[in-house]
């Protein structure tokens, strides 16, 4: 029998909830933002570019706080932390990527993507958790070069595989009052991608596309129904959700 706690995804309802997502300014952040202000949650979105933050609140649709901040500054954040008021969920899809051969890729290169992608997820979530309340969710992000290693990706790949041991570790500890998950996307669409060449985009999206199972990369609503399936279901936690297109099972790689 459901309790008045259970959720299904399908009819999730998140009014009056406040869901705060770091990384909303773009790409896959932007889209949960979105999907969440559909399902009737209050919106606030950060990243460094305030006036980019301002655009897309613009785009989603009224009353969407924007509350810009750099996840690699420890005191911004705490800061930060304080004047969101209490919040019910978290979703924090901020990162950068570096890439290059592991002989050759700068030392400082791969602090900089740990800082970016793995210490301000951190950091991030230990200074909102006191503002947190009872019953809410935390949903970081890795990605499919965590457990599927891709040339010129070791850095990427070992900062994504400390956000899924963090997730579960923090799901023990911070249960049964916060839920904690990870989403860990395969390629998608999305802005993260908008400073390649166009053609050398579509070339790299094909062809990713083609060795799938599904024939295609994602779309970025398609792991934001994700990140909302993580944030309304409370039977949820711990979990590092695949959401790669059959990415884990596709004919691996050539060099
Ligand atoms: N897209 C893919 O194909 C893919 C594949 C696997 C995994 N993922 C993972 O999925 C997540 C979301 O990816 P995405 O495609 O949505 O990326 P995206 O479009 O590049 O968005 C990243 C966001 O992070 C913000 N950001 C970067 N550094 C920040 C900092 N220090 N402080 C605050 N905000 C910061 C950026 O905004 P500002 O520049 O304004 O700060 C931007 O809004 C990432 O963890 C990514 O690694 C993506």
């Amino acid at each position: 029998m459901m309790s008045s706690k259970t959720h299904s995804a399908l009819s999730a309802r998140l009014d009056d909830k406040h869901v705060v997502v770091v990384g909303g300014g773009s790409g896959i952040g932007h889209s949960v933002a979105s999907r969440a202000y559909t399902c009737g949650a209050r919106i606030t979105i950060a990243s460094r570019d305030s006036e980019k933050l301002k655009r897309v609140a613009g785009e989603i649709g009224g009353g969407v706080n924007v509350a810009p901040v750099n996840m690699t500054d420890e005191t911004a954040v705490q800061t930060w932390a304080s004047g969101l008021g209490s919040i019910d969920h978290l979703v924090v899809s901020a990162s950068s990527a570096s890439h290059g051969p592991f002989e050759s890729l700068d030392t400082q290169r791969v602090r900089a993507m740990f800082d970016a992608k793995f210490f301000g997820p951190y950091v991030v979530a230990r200074e909102v958790l006191p503002h947190m309340n009872t019953g809410g969710s935390i949903t970081l992000f890795s990605g499919v070069l965590s457990r599927k290693p891709g040339m010129n990706c070791s850095g990427l790949g070992a900062v994504n595989g400390a956000v899924e041991s963090l997730v579960r570790r923090m799901a023990l500890e911070l249960g049964p009052d916060t839920r904690v998950n990870c989403c860990s996307p395969g390629m998608v669409r999305s802005d993260a991608y908008a400073g390649m060449d166009p053609q050398a985009r579509e070339a790299m999206y094909t062809s990713t596309g083609e060795s799938l199972p599904v024939g295609r990369v994602g779309e970025t609503v398609e792991i934001a129904d994700a990140a909302l399936f993580l944030m309304t279901n409370g039977y949820v936690t711990g979990l590092v959700l695949d959401i790669d297109g059959g990415h884990m099972v596709r004919q691996y790689a050539t060099r």
